[in-house]
């Protein structure tokens, strides 16, 4: 089965399209029109977001629709599920045509309109995250043409959504893109996104893989007030990486974590940190990532789990678990259920949040 070719962010609406896109700045909660003051205020934004999940970045879905793994009642089962947020892991360099205009195909705006759509029905916010970080740190040089030419077609695409659509300009970047060369690149997507995109909230991170230690080297555009600034957290990676064949060095098995007072002060150290840059800068704390790996035993993930989240909360972050569905998982597909564990330590029972 093909995905449904919504055009719901293009002029052209049809009727049953209108009604549906009515509802949704209607009642969705805070989706409210571009322009408005919830869409200015980064912090307001920022709140909102709340609890989120990274998603879909590993799904066939990409290449072939119809052997998607992530189902269409997923986006309800996620909100229900206590989540406010979908990060979608968008890697569109193979889904982009020859220079000079690098044109995304059809089939991919099919599916990430899927993906948006339903996903605002749903009353989750959708955080479009451009993941091409591995292509960009082997050369930002050579790629550079081509990441500009995405959101060069992605900001206008979507420039009728709701706030509640936001776009993270570049996941972790790292290797040639070094602080100096990101901070050249992220004001050059910025100003791309802004021509058409003047309300909308953008995410941008440190370089050294969106590293807490190094956001002193971002530089962001200073009036550019409707920014969140993202930072991921995988420490102490001994742990959470324990197995994980792309690590470097593969981190040993057996590693615990025991919630001790001292690894306990390890996360809110650096969160603090992060915290005392933000208030320097007077941004919001978006922790975009965040996860224990599944060769790791149980209990010891899901105090970190349990732990790391609090501490965003506590600090005032929206955060988001890496991830769903295919490593880390806090959802089992084969089973259909929910990974109990996980879940609980992402959502605490009743649900209630750290104030
Ligand atoms: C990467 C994944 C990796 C995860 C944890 C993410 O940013 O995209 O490939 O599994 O971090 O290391």
């Amino acid at each position: 089965m093909k995905p449904t070719p919504t055009k719901l962010f293009l002029p052209a609406l049809n009727p049953v399209h209108l009604a549906i896109f009515a509802f949704l700045l209607a009642v969705a909660p805070g989706f409210s029109q571009p322009g408005m003051a919830a869409g200015k205020d980064a912090f307001a934004q920022n709140l909102r977001l709340g609890r989120g999940i990274n998603v879909l970045g590993y799904d066939p879905i990409w290449t072939a629709f119809d052997q998607r793994r992530f189902k269409q009642p997923y986006f309800k089962m996620i909100r229900e599920g206590g989540f406010d947020t979908l990060r979608v892991n968008l890697y569109p360099f193979a889904h982009m045509g020859p220079a000079p205009d690098f044109t995304l195909s059809n089939t991919w705006w099919q599916t990430t309109e899927w993906i948006v759509t339903n996903a605002l029905a749903a009353r989750l916010n959708v955080m479009l995250d451009f993941h091409e970080y591995e292509m960009t740190g082997k050369d930002a040089e050579s790629n550079k043409a081509k990441f500009l030419a995405f959101w060069r077609q992605a900001a206008p695409h979507f420039k009728n959504a709701p706030d509640g659509v936001l776009f993270e300009i570049l996941n972790e970047p790292n290797g040639k893109m070094t602080p100096e060369v990101w901070n050249q690149y992220l004001a050059e997507a910025l100003a791309i996104i802004r021509e058409t995109n003047p309300t909308r909230t953008v995410v941008i991170g440190p370089a050294f893989w969106n590293s807490i230690d190094h956001l002193a080297e971002l530089k962001l555009p200073e009036s550019d007030r409707n920014l969140i600034v993202t930072v991921h957290y995988y420490n102490p990676m001994e742990f959470t990486h324990q197995g994980a064949p792309w690590a470097n060095p593969v981190p040993k098995l057996g590693a615990v974590w025991l919630g001790t007072p001292d690894e306990r002060a390890a996360i809110a150290k650096a969160f603090a940190k992060a915290q005392a840059w933000a208030n320097e800068h007077h941004r919001p704390i978006f922790l975009g990532e965040f996860g224990a790996y599944e060769k790791g035993e149980m209990p010891s993930r899901v105090r970190w789990t349990d732990a790391v989240a609090r501490a965003a909360e506590k600090n005032g972050w929206s955060w988001a678990y890496w991830q769903f569905d295919s490593d880390f998982i806090v959802y089992d597909i084969p089973k259909e259920r929910w990974v109990e564990p996980i879940h609980h330590a992402l959502i605490p029972p009743g649900g209630a949040k750290t104030p």
